[in-house]
């Protein structure tokens, strides 16, 4: 396994050389109307843990374990159908629908109220969709007014009534979902959505002129339209959105776990190619604000095993997409993390898809244990230590080869400072299937030589994963041998590995 002659990788950490300040919202995440998300997920009145509005307390410690910050709602696919109107009031009356994003029954039981507790508890801030799909401008204004604004009107009182006095001071809104995508209900050409999208902001802002607004990017860089799409919805809707979306999932196609590992650099190039086509419009239109990243769907999910898979038959809470993530698979979600680190200074908001049971880092059982998925500690290392200012990593590093990519350098890496402390958290993620890499990081520009700590996340077996019976069979261990010599660091990253290193500035 080891290779004591192997060429390490390198780079040098200089406090004076940032990308930009890590946005909170940076480690949100997704709650979505499909599967067992939301029933049996987060909310499972019944269930020996639930507390008096049947929100699951093993699954709320569990959130705020992992730090997400935002929480995306209510879809995804799903709010092309959704009325909001069926999701608020007495229980008793609200309506059971067809969600025809999913094939499900949608029974409205948890509806925005009950997600609105939901964030309060896990202590994380809302970010709401509209329905661009089967509805429109008229619909979001009256959800916003519903939501913000304080009283004295039909929907505000209406609110009120519905228990919540105080408005609920929503300041992220997605402008639909994924609008590009042929299957998603109401499908809208490029001109067609930038026009609605338009549209829809303006009303939005007649009601709350504080909002902060994300336009829908493409929901792949894959799709034939993307880019003309970025291109011509912010032609129409620049001045009045504060952000364009991406979305990425990646899975291990024909055993090609070399290609796999290097998805990020698919995931980089995607941004870098968002950024240039904000930028480009921006230019054209002689714009001085900047349209920021929101990477509001991300994650590694089995996209072939789900269209395999027979769909449900208009079931309630149906077990959909319930991937069972690997060592592997969380070494590449660490990498996907690096990517949005290292594009800080415009990704400024991001949504780890999903939350609970569906592609997701928390895993339940009706009636049963809630447990951690493998991905879900880089994800909480990351919410918890990443945060302050992303310095620029320069890497120097062996290359292997890949299928999809060609050479890809076998590390991939960021850092983060903490401007008040000093203290630097790198996170490193090492691509090689066979070899441990040798890593050394020149510290000369930085206070911090103190080694903190360096946990790993890898195993003997790749494909290890956690499950109900076997919950703790994959957590982060200490890395042996890491050591600050002369201001450097110097680590072996043992073979398809996701570290976190944090280094502290010497007591003095
Ligand atoms: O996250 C699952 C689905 O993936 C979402 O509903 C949709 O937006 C995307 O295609």
């Amino acid at each position: 396994m080891s290779h004591p002659g192997t060429t390490p990788a390198r780079f040098t950490l200089d406090a004076a050389f940032g990308v930009g300040p890590v946005a909170p919202r940076l480690y949100g995440s997704f709650v979505e109307h499909m599967g067992r998300c939301v029933y049996t997920g987060l909310y499972e009145p019944g269930h020996p843990s639930a507390d008096a509005a049947g929100l699951r307390q093993d699954v709320l410690d569990l959130v705020r374990e992992l730090g997400v910050t935002t929480v995306r709602y209510p879809g995804g696919n799903f709010v092309s159908g959704y009325r909001w109107e069926d999701s608020v009031g007495p229980r008793e009356e609200r309506p059971v629908r067809l969600d025809l994003a999913w094939r499900s029954t949608e029974t409205n039981e948890f509806g925005l109220g009950e997600f609105m507790d939901f964030c309060a508890k896990a202590d994380t801030e809302p970010m709401m969709a509209v329905n661009l799909g089967t509805r429109g401008v008229a619909e979001a204004a009256q959800l916003l007014e519903y939501c913000n604004h304080p009283g004295g009107t039909e929907l505000s009182d209406r609110r009120a009534a519905h228990g919540a006095k105080e408005p609920y001071g929503i300041k992220m809104w997605c402008l639909g979902n994924e609008m590009d995508g042929p299957w998603q209900i109401g499908h809208k050409t490029a001109e067609e959505y930038g026009r609605l999208a338009v549209e829809t902001a303006r009303a939005m802002r007649m009601i709350d002129p504080g909002l902060e607004l994300v336009a829908c990017g493409s929901s792949g860089s894959g799709i034939a339209t993307f880019a003309a799409w970025e291109a011509t919805v912010l032609e129409a809707a620049y001045d009045e959105v504060d952000y364009v979306s991406l979305h990425a999932y990646y899975e291990e196609t024909d055993g090609d776990r070399d290609s796999f590992l290097a998805s990020a650099v698919d995931m980089e190039h995607f941004i870098e190619s968002v950024v240039a086509t904000c930028d480009h419009v921006r230019a054209r239109l002689k714009a001085k604000k900047r349209i920021n990243l929101s990477f509001d769907e991300w994650n590694v999910w089995y996209i072939r095993r789900s269209e395999a898979a027979t769909p449900p038959d208009w079931d309630q809470a149906p077990r959909l997409l319930e991937d069972n993530y690997s060592v592997t698979d969380a070494v590449v979600f660490g990498s996907m993390l690096i990517a949005l680190l290292r594009h800080a200074d415009r990704v400024t908001s991001a949504s780890l898809a999903q939350l609970v049971n569906v592609i997701a880092p928390i895993m339940t059982e009706p009636g049963g244990p809630a447990w951690r998925q493998t991905t879900f500690f880089p994800f909480a290392q990351a919410s918890r230590y990443g945060r302050g200012r992303v310095l620029r990593v320069e890497v120097d590093s062996p290359t292997y080869p890949t299928a999809r990519f060609g050479e890809v350098p076998l590390l991939h890496a960021t850092a983060v400072i903490d401007d008040e402390t000093g203290d630097v958290t790198v996170f490193a993620v090492n691509r090689s299937q066979t070899d441990v890499l040798p890593l050394e990081i020149d510290l000369r520009g930085v206070d911090a030589h103190t080694l903190a700590e360096h946990l790993v996340l890898a195993d003997e077996n790749p494909e290890a994963t956690n499950t109900a019976d076997r919950p703790d069979r994959v957590v982060p261990h200490a890395a042996i041998g890491t050591s600050v010599t002369g201001g450097v660091l110097c680590a072996d990253l043992e073979p398809m590995s996701w570290n976190m290193v944090r280094l502290s500035r010497p007591q003095n």
